[in-house]
């Protein structure tokens, strides 16, 4: 892979509390084939999502360094949880001093940009950790483009965890998954459009499709995000120069390099080999 710092081109950053931000890394791949990648997921400390504020802005900054020192020019927090709590103080302390020229973008604004107007009821559902749902972000992002939408939040804290431990498939998900589903209906019965506000749930997703109304949209974030690159890409041509292009990835845990390439390697449906990465 192409990662030359001195000159300021290298791969795109993918960052995740763990697992979850294959499913956004999953799709940006397909759509944006052409450039090279590295994937930082930082099990060893997952989950962030019953993190502090602090922590997690801690634990982030960490690792978007990390990647910066690696040659990203442009980094993605694949993860909602940091895209809640981390992203704006990175975006408005932490860059001017680390590196104007470099950018580090989240997932939320992707996703609220195209759900807004996708409910015909104008109720709108948020499953997330309980981190995202208690920092707002969902209805504050949602509210700005339009404020006459209902929104309601689920904090779902199991799911993560479910998810990280290969238990997605278990009966212990089923029970975990028809919880929250059945108290956001119950909450709001007007709510037509669901966002999956976690990059771990896409995984979950056909449990959560069995456990809500056939007339409720779900909606994953992994294709809005890549789109969303895709067309930022295209606006910001001093930024897709310096990204390097040779179809080639990454991939990095802080856990074990082992479970990470088997449990990984079922989420984006091919072999991969991982690195150990301590940050
Ligand atoms: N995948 C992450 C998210 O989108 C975080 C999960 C966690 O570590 O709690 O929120």
């Amino acid at each position: 892979m192409n990662e030359n710092p001195k000159n300021g081109c290298g791969p795109i950053g993918v960052f995740d509390s763990g697992y979850g931000g294959l499913t956004i890394l999953d799709k940006i791949r397909k759509r944006l084939p052409q450039y090279d990648y590295v994937y930082l997921g930082d099990n060893a400390r997952a989950p962030y999502g019953t993190r502090s504020f602090e922590v997690v802005y801690e634990f982030t900054l960490e690792a978007v360094k990390a990647l910066f020192d690696m040659g990203c020019p442009l980094v993605i927090l694949a993860c909602n949880t940091a895209s809640a709590k981390a992203l704006r103080s990175i975006q408005q302390l932490d860059l001017p001093k680390l590196d104007p020229t470099r950018r580090v973008l989240g997932v939320i604004r992707p996703t609220v940009e195209q759900v807004a107007a996708m409910s015909n009821t104008g109720h709108i559902g948020v499953f997330a950790t309980a981190g995202t749902i208690r920092s707002e972000s969902y209805p504050i992002e949602l509210h700005k483009l339009d404020p006459s939408l209902s929104v309601t939040g689920e904090a779902c804290p199991m799911w993560v965890s479910l998810v990280e431990n290969g238990e997605a498939d278990g009966d212990g998900a089923d029970y975990f998954v028809r919880k929250h589903a059945d108290r956001l209906m119950e909450a709001d019965p007007l709510i037509d459009t669901v966002i999956l506000g976690c990059t771990h749930y896409p995984v979950l997703e056909n449990k959560i499709r069995a456990s809500l109304p056939d007339s409720v949209r779900i909606v994953a974030q992994g294709d809005l995000v890549a789109e969303s690159l895709s067309d930022y890409l295209t606006r910001h041509p001093e930024m897709e120069t310096r990204l390097t292009q040779g179809g080639a990835c990454r991939f990095l845990t802080t856990e074990s390099q082992e479970k990470f390439a088997d449990f990984g390697s079922l989420f984006l449906n091919e072999q991969i080999t991982v690195e150990h990465f301590t940050l």
